[in-house]
């Protein structure tokens, strides 16, 4: 049973009951990333003092700008994971490849990989609006003792073992799933614990917001079109609210919260669409089914979605049931 204001140390103790065979990794992978969470949220914090807003000069894998604080989250997450031999492998959203970890002592032994957003809005870092991290974990498939495959990362969402992101807000938070409902944790900056102050989250029953780049509504498909004219009418609890933040994370977290819709289409530019189905939409689907909600592709439900390659993208709508299902309904038509 969650308790209200129940730090998160208590709170992973206490429900390892809902894994009866387990050897405790899953919560020590939990412990080391609310850790790297804390190290991101303190240079998050710092950003208008240090020199740590701008661009970094690179370019990821995915044809995007990095910006300092892409590569410093990214750093922090892989040396927390790393250092301390909680995991067989990683994949970020920053790196071409996959990463390979071999413990020092068991070679290999460790069975959890890792995906992840490390920061997730990077456009809103320079303007000091909220940026977040998403996490994915799955158990790997390959024998261990051996060192990971693709096909460890590979894996339909539907095989997640836990799910979650923190988003640097107004406060910090970090919520997350390990199959058994959704909750959400506040960190005090002064104390540096999280406590748990949004127990089993859920979106509520009815949705009135919608969240979606609406600048790219030329290059939409027609379902899309028609299911925002349908947003805009005046009709019942319509016309309904538009928000959209552009961090994937703080637009989600809201509309969880207040109920709503986040949809990023394919558009001209990104005719596959735009979000990374294994960083973003994979874990967001996740924890938005276990709140009740529904994630789709516009035709399927993103959890039943075959990856193929790592930095696959894929059109994704998720929020209130209901509101995914008219989504679905205007695109068939
Ligand atoms: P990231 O910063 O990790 O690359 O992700 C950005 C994503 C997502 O957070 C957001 O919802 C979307 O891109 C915004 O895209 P547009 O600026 O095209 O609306
Ligand atoms: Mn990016
Ligand atoms: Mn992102
Ligand atoms: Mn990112």
């Amino acid at each position: 049973m969650a308790k209200k204001n129940q730090t998160l140390g208590e709170f992973i103790i206490e429900n390892q009951a809902e894994f009866p065979f387990s050897s405790g990794e899953l919560s020590r992978l939990i412990n080391s990333i609310r850790l790297a969470a804390k190290v991101v949220n303190h240079e998050v914090n710092k950003a208008g003092l240090v020199d740590i807003t701008g661009a970094a000069g690179e370019t990821n894998v995915q044809g995007e700008d990095q910006q300092k604080l892409d590569v410093y989250a990214n750093e922090k997450f892989i040396q927390t994971l790393t250092n301390r031999e909680i995991v067989c492998g990683i994949a970020s959203e920053e790196n071409d490849n996959f990463i390979t970890i071999s413990g020092q002592k068991d070679d290999h032994q460790n069975k959890y990989v890792v995906l992840m957003d490390p920061l997730d809005g990077s456009s809103n870092i320079d303007v000091n609006v909220s940026v977040g991290t998403i996490f994915s974990i799955y158990r790997r498939v390959t024998p261990l003792g051996t060192p990971v495959q693709l096909e460890d990362f590979l894996q339909p969402g539907s095989k997640q073992v836990a799910a979650g992101y923190v988003v640097y807000g107004t406060s910090t938070m970090l919520v997350y799933t390990t199959g058994h409902g959704v909750n959400g944790f506040t960190l005090n900056p002064a104390l540096g614990s999280w406590y748990l102050s949004h127990p089993d989250m859920q979106f509520p029953e009815q949705g009135s917001i919608y969240s979606v780049n609406e600048g790219n509504y030329v290059h939409f498909p027609k379902g899309v079109k028609d299911y925002i004219k349908y947003c805009q009418q005046e009709e019942g609890d319509r016309p309904y609210i538009s928000r959209y933040i552009g961090s994937l994370v703080s637009d989600f977290h809201r509309n969880m919260i207040k109920g709503g819709i986040y949809f990023y289409p394919t558009t001209s530019k990104a005719p596959k669409g735009k979000l990374r189905l294994l960083y973003e939409c994979n874990p967001m689907a996740f924890i938005a089914e276990q709140a009740g909600g529904k994630a789709s592709d516009g035709f399927n439900r993103v959890l039943d979605i075959e990856p193929t390659e790592l930095h696959q993208r894929i059109p994704f709508f998720c929020g209130n049931r209901e509101m995914v299902e008219k989504v679905e309904e205007f695109m068939s038509r």
